[in-house]
């Protein structure tokens, strides 16, 4: 059953995405709202490894220990499953760690897309004095006093000075490693019937027909735009951010937010730009009743997130990376200040 709301909010929603009109079209898998993820290309396997190195080096931080991977924890669906993170000197963080995984899918990155690629977003922690503290000219000072590192880069970038450019460069590298194909959903799209169960396909059916694929869809199931939070009804954020008003200036993109990915979103928790949805249950239940004006059973919330989880990939595999030891003249790390 839809309210007169629901329909509303399905049309406006519908309307502000072409790939919307594929709700409730035929099954066949070239038909979906929702394609594959193709697995990683890796072009450029030795910049990859270092960008590896890199991703888990806590000594690009002012602490020494902070790295990408303290926020974004690959053992964890690439977050922290906390709220908001915690920065250097166990500063409360102001926003939601996005996963790191797919991310090369999104249209830019961050919450609000402030960052057009991977490779710009990536300098961006390491200065960031609420994240890792660090500058860049001091975390170079760090890598260019290791031998082993300067080495590597020489062997990567076929050059003698080690920039900040290489260092976002390998870590964007590495990043578009970090894709998670071959989850049952996607068994299910090229043609394994099997690979759902008939619960799990009724609630993939209501993601479709409610509108959900409206702003959710593509191979990312989201990432490619962004969208309103709060359309049918306002949404009342625990954190300042305003979203994409911050980046274009433009007050009616106040509260426009990327639409983050649903791909691996079972191990992504919590929910939202600020956190604030602990479970999937609650999250489903938000985007029923504020993108769509449609209140969920809790039967149909189950079986939509019985969807929702057949949407975890193969994780990531790979050794963890063994990193080269500082050197006498490697500045020392300032945990407490
Ligand atoms: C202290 C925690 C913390 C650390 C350390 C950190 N990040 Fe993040 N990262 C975040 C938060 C929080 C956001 C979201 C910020 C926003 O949107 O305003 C984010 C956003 C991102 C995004 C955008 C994802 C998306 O969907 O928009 C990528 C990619 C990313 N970080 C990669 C990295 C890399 C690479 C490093 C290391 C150089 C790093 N992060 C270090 C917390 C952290
Ligand atoms: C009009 C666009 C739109 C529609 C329709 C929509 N969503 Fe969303 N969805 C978003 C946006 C934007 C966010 C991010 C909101 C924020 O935190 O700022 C989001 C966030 C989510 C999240 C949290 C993901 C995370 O990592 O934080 C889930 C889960 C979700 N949506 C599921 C659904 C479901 C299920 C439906 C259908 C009932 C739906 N969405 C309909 C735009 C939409």
């Amino acid at each position: 059953m839809k309210s007169k709301k629901a329909w509303a909010g399905l049309a406006l929603a519908a309307s502000l995405s072409a790939v919307g009109m594929a709700v409730g079209m035929a099954t066949a898998a070239s038909n979906e709202p929702i394609q594959p993820i193709p697995p990683a290309k890796v072009t450029q396997p030795a910049m990859a490894e270092l960008g590896k190195k890199l991703y888990f080096d806590p000594r690009l931080s002012k602490s020494g220990f902070i790295s990408c991977n303290s926020c974004h924890n690959l053992s964890m669906g690439g977050t922290d499953n906390l709220k908001t993170s915690i920065g250097h000197n166990w500063q409360k963080g102001p926003i939601n760690s996005p996963t790191v995984l797919n991310s090369s899918m999104n249209l830019a990155q961050f919450w609000d897309g402030r960052a057009k690629d991977l490779k710009e977003q990536a300098g961006g922690p390491i200065a960031n004095p609420g994240e890792m503290a660090f500058t860049h000219e001091l975390a170079l000072d760090v890598l260019r006093s290791i031998p082993a590192y300067r080495a590597e880069f020489k062997t990567v970038f076929k050059q003698d000075a080690i920039d900040i450019g290489q260092v976002t460069q390998a870590i964007a590298a590495f990043e578009e490693t970090l894709v998670t194909p071959n989850s049952r959903f996607d068994q299910w799209l090229k043609g394994n019937k099997k690979a759902l169960s008939k619960y799990e396909l009724e609630g993939y059916a209501l993601f479709k027909n409610s509108g959900c694929t409206a702003c959710h869809n593509g191979p990312a199931v989201g990432g490619n735009s962004f969208q309103k939070f709060g359309i049918v009804e306002p949404y009342k954020a625990t954190s300042p951010a305003e979203g994409r008003s911050a980046v274009t200036g433009k007050d009616a993109a106040r509260f426009n937010f990327k639409v983050p990915t649903l791909r691996n979103v079972e191990l992504t928790y919590p929910y939202f730009h600020d956190g604030e949805a602990a479970t999937l249950t609650q999250a489903v239940d938000t985007m029923g009743r504020i993108q769509l004006g449609r209140k969920f059973s809790d039967d149909e919330n189950a079986r939509i997130v019985a969807f929702l989880k057949t949407l975890t990939g193969e994780q990531p595999k790979f050794a963890l990376p063994i990193l080269p030891p500082s050197s006498d003249s490697t500045p020392h790390p300032h945990p407490f200040n």
